[in-house]
C-alpha cells in the first residue's frame, strides 16, 4: 500500500502542470532557479558584481545625474504633502512611529469598538510623544504631534488615581470619550492611506488620471486586494478587473493595433494573482490549473480586446514557482499568440531573480516575442526574513543586505538591456542612483521607469518630459476602498520608514548628498577587495534562520515546501521509509510485545475507507509492567544530574530530524494530515525538546 495517497501527493506528478513538451514553454527547466533559492548571498554576490560593473564614466555620470535629481528632490520638499514629512518624523527608528505603524496595521481590521479602544490605550499610553513637539518643520506634523500627545496623556490618565488637575483632565477625557479619539486615530490612519490611492473606484481613478497623464505619466491601475480568503473573495476582485478593464478600455479608446509601440502608451493594469483564487500557493498546482488559469486567461482576453497590458505583481518568494507556471501558461496559451501584452514583476532582492530572467529569456526566444518585465527591488523584505525564520529554512530566500539587492538590481537591468529581443525593461525605483544608472546603462535602449502613487513624485519631475531625462515612466497606481488596502498601506509605511530606504535617506538633512547616491557596486567591490578589513568594521550579518536562537539552541530545521524539488524529494523520501503495513504493538521496558497475540486491523481515521496497518492492544499485564518499570526509571531519571537529561531531549531531537521522513510520513498517512502541518507538528516537537534542554540547563545546572 502506498504510504501516501494520491491526493497527499505533491510530487512531481503535479508540482507544475508542465505544458506538453512542444509547446513553447514545455522543456525549459527550472532547475538553475531551484538551486538558487537558498544560496549564500556572499558567494552569490561575487557573481553579481561582475554583472552589475560599469565603466568609469558611466559611474560618474550615474553619480552626476542622481546628484541632480537628489537636490531638485530635496528642494521640492517644502511643497511636497505633509505626510512625507510625517513619516519622516515618525520613522521606524523612533518608538513612536513603531506605534503608528502598530496601530494603523491593526485598526482598520478590528472590527469592535472596545478592542479598538483597548489598542489604542494601550499603544498610545508607551510613547513619548512630547519628544516629537515643534520638530518638523511642517504644520501637519506637528498638529499631529499635538493630537497624538493628547490623546496618549489622556489614555495614560484614564488609568492614574491622580485628584486636582489631573481630575480635571481625566474628566475632560470622560467627556470627549474615547470614541472620539478612536474616530480621531482611525481618520488618521485614514488620511495616510489616502495618499497612496488614486481613486476609490476607476471612475474615479480614471478621472484624477488625467492631470498626471497631461505631465506625460502612463498609468497603470491596481485593483486593490490580495491574498483571497474564499472564492467568494476571489471573485469579487475579479468582476472588479473585469469592470476595470471595461472602463479603461472605454477610456483610453479603440487600440490602433496589438503592437508594443501601440500598446505599451496606454493604460495598464496589475494583478496580484493571490487575489484571484484563494489558494495561490505552492503544492496546489492542480486547483491553480483548473479554476485559476481559465480565470486569468478570461481577464487577459478581455484586456486584449480592450489594447489594455496587463503586468503580473511579485508577491512572496514562496509563490514564485506557481507564478511562473501560471506565466508561462498564459504567455504561450494558443489564445493568447503575438500578444505582446502579458508581462512580469521581478524582485531583485530574489536570490532566485538572475535564474529567472534567463529563463524569461528562453521563453521569449521561443515564443519570439518579448516581454515586459518590471524589476522591482522587492517590498515583502520584512515578511521574507521571518517567515525563513518560523519555517526553519537553511537560508534566506533574499539577501539580507540592502547593499547587495542594489547590486543585484543593477545585475538585472544590465541582463533586460542587453537583451532587446527579449525584454521591455520597466525600471521600477524611487532611488535616485538607481534611475540614473538606468538611464546611462540604457543609453538609446527603448525601456520605461515606473513609480509608486503617492512616492517618488519629485525624483520623476526631472526624469519625465522634454528638458529633462526624457524617459517614458508609469505610475502604479492602486484602485479601491480602506477594507483592501491594509496590506499594501503597510508595505508603504515599512518602506517609508525604514531608515535604510532612499526615501527616507533622501529626507535626512543630517545625511551628506554624497552617501546617499554612492554607487552600490563600487562600495560591494571595496569590500570584497579589502578581506582583511578589521572585524569591527565588517557590516553585521543577519544569522541564519536555523541560528536564530543560539547560542542557546538551534532552531528545529525546515525544508522549504514552496520548491517542487524539494517537495519531490521528501515525499520520495517518505514513501520509501514506510513499506507493506504498520503493526503496531505495546512496547515494555524496550521489547515489542506482539507474538503469539491477536491483532486487529486498524483503519485511518481521517477517512476509514483506508486500512492503516495491525494493532495489538495492550493487556492488564502490559500496563501493570509498563508502570513498574516507568518507576523505576523515573528514580533513576530523578537522580540523573540536569545536564545529562538536558544532553538527552537534545538527542532526542535530533534522532526526530534524522527520521524526519519516516515521522512525516506516520503522521500524514495516520491522520491525513498536509506536508506542511506534518512538518509543523514535527518541528513543534522539536522545539520542545530544545527549549526544554537549554532551559535546564541554565536554570538547574548549578543547585538551587
Ligand atoms: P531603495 O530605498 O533603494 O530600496 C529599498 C528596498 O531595498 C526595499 O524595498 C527592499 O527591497 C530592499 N532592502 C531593504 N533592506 C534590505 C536588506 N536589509 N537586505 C536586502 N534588501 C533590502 N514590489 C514587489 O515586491 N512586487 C511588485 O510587484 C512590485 N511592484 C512595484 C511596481 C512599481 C511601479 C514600483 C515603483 C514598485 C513596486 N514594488 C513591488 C515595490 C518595490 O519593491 C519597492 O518600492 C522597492 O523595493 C523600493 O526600492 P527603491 O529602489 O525605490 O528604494
Ligand atoms: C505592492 O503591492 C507595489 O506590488 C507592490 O507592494
Amino acid at each position: 500500500m502506498a504510504v501516501l495517497k494520491k491526493t497527499q501527493r505533491t510530487g512531481p506528478s503535479d508540482a507544475a502542470f508542465p505544458p506538453p513538451a512542444d509547446s513553447p514553454s514545455g522543456d525549459i527547466g527550472r532547475d538553475e532557479i531551484a538551486a538558487n533559492h537558498l544560496i549564500d548571498e556572499t558567494r552569490l554576490a561575487g557573481g553579481l558584481i561582475e554583472r552589475a560593473v560599469f565603466t568609469e564614466d558611466e559611474r560618474r555620470r550615474s553619480v552626476e545625474i542622481a546628484r541632480g535629481i537628489v537636490l531638485a528632490g530635496r528642494a521640492a520638499r517644502q511643497t511636497t504633502s505633509g505626510i512625507d514629512a510625517f513619516l519622516r518624523e515618525y520613522g521606524l527608528s523612533s518608538e513612536e512611529g513603531v506605534i503608528l505603524m502598530c496601530i494603523a496595521e491593526s485598526l482598520l481590521r478590528i472590527p469592535d469598538s472596545a478592542t479598538a479602544d483597548a489598542l489604542i490605550t494601550e499603544k498610545l499610553a508607551a510613547g513619548q510623544w512630547d519628544r516629537h513637539r515643534g520638530h518638523s518643520e511642517s504644520t501637519f506634523v506637528n498638529a499631529s504631534t499635538w493630537g497624538l500627545m493628547l490623546t496618549g496623556r489622556f489614555v495614560r490618565l484614564r488609568d492614574t488615581k491622580e485628584a486636582g488637575a489631573l481630575g480635571i483632565m481625566k474628566r475632560l477625557v470622560a467627556r470627549s470619550g474615547e470614541p472620539v479619539i478612536r474616530q480621531a486615530v482611525r481618520q488618521a490612519v485614514r488620511v495616510l492611506g489616502e495618499q497612496f490611492v488614486l481613486g476609490h473606484d476607476i471612475t474615479s481613478a480614471i478621472a484624477r488620471a488625467k492631470g498626471y497623464e497631461a505631465k506625460g505619466y502612463r498609468i497603470s491601475y491596481d485593483m486593490l486586494g490580495e491574498a483571497a480568503r474564499t472564492d467568494a473573495d476571489a471573485m469579487r476582485y475579479f468582476d472588479r478587473y473585469m469592470e476595470a478593464l471595461e472602463a479603461l478600455g472605454a477610456a483610453a479608446g479603440p487600440v490602433a493595433s496589438q503592437h508594443p509601440e501601440a500598446l505599451f502608451p496606454r493604460p495598464s493594469l496589475s494583478v496580484k494573482l493571490s487575489a484571484l483564487h484563494p489558494r495561490f500557493e505552492p503544492g496546489k498546482e492542480a486547483r491553480i490549473e483548473a479554476e485559476l488559469l481559465p480565470r486569468f486567461l478570461k481577464l487577459l482576453r478581455a484586456a486584449r480586446s480592450c489594447g489594455i497590458a496587463v503586468t503580473i505583481d511579485a508577491e512572496e518568494q514562496e509563490r514564485l514557482e506557481p507564478t511562473l507556471t501560471l506565466f508561462a501558461a498564459a504567455f504561450t496559451h494558443e489564445t493568447l499568440e503575438d500578444w505582446p501584452g502579458l508581462g512580469l514583476a521581478v524582485q531583485a532582492y530574489g536570490k532566485r531573480a538572475i535564474p529567472v530572467l534567463r529563463w524569461l529569456r528562453r521563453l521569449s526566444e521561443r515564443a519570439g516575442r518579448p516581454i515586459p518585465v518590471r524589476l522591482v527591488k522587492g517590498a515583502y523584505w520584512d515578511s521574507e526574513i521571518k517567515t525563513a525564520q518560523e519555517r526553519g529554512l537553511a537560508d534566506y530566500p533574499v539577501f539580507t543586505r540592502k547593499l547587495y539587492t542594489d547590486v543585484s538590481y543593477l545585475a538585472c537591468m544590465r541582463f533586460l538591456l542587453s537583451h532587446p529581443q527579449a525584454f521591455f525593461p520597466q525600471v521600477s525605483t524611487h532611488n535616485a542612483h538607481t534611475i540614473a544608472a538606468a538611464h546611462v546603462s540604457g543609453g538609446g535602449a527603448e525601456f520605461e521607469f515606473q513609480r509608486l502613487h503617492g512616492m517618488g513624485e519629485t525624483l520623476y519631475g526631472e526624469v519625465v518630459g522634454s528638458g529633462k531625462l526624457d524617459r517614458p515612466c508609469r505610475i502604479y497606481a492602486p484602485v479601491g476602498g480602506h477594507e483592501d488596502l491594509l496590506a499594501y498601506l503597510v508595505r508603504r509605511l515599512l518602506e517609508n520608514g525604514a531608515n535604510t530606504s532612499f526615501v527616507h535617506r533622501l529626507a535626512d538633512d543630517t545625511l551628506p548628498l554624497a552617501t546617499i547616491i554612492q554607487d552600490p557596486v563600487e562600495t560591494a567591490e571595496r569590500e570584497r577587495n579589502a578581506t582583511d578589513a578589521p572585524r569591527a568594521s565588517r557590516p553585521a550579518v543577519l544569522p541564519r534562520p536555523r541560528q536564530i536562537y543560539e547560542p542557546s539552541r538551534k532552531n528545529s530545521a525546515g525544508l522549504p515546501l514552496s520548491e517542487p524539488k524539494a517537495r519531490a524529494a521528501l515525499v520520495s523520501e517518505m514513501s520509501a521509509a514506510i513499506t507493506g503495513n504498520l503493526a503496531a504493538a505495546p512496547i515494555v521496558s524496550g521489547e515489542v510485545r506482539a507474538v503469539g497475540r491477536q491483532s486487529t486491523i486498524a483503519h485511518c481515521p481521517h477517512d476509514r475507507r483506508e486500512r492503516l496497518g495491525t494493532v495489538v492492544a495492550s493487556d492488564a499485564a502490559d500496563i501493570e509492567n509498563a508502570i513498574v518499570a516507568a518507576t523505576v526509571a523515573a528514580h533513576r531519571w530523578d537522580r540523573t544530574a540536569a545536564t545529562e537529561r538536558a544532553e538527552r531531549l537534545s538527542l532526542a531531537a535530533d534522532f526526530f530530524e534524522r527520521d524526519r521522513a519516516k515521522l512525516m510520513a506516520m503522521l500524514v498517512r495516520e491522520t491525513g494530515k498536509t506536508l506542511e502541518a506534518a512538518q509543523s507538528e514535527l518541528r513543534e516537537a522539536v522545539d520542545h525538546l530544545r527549549y526544554a534542554a537549554a532551559e535546564a540547563k541554565r536554570l538547574l545546572a548549578a543547585p538551587v
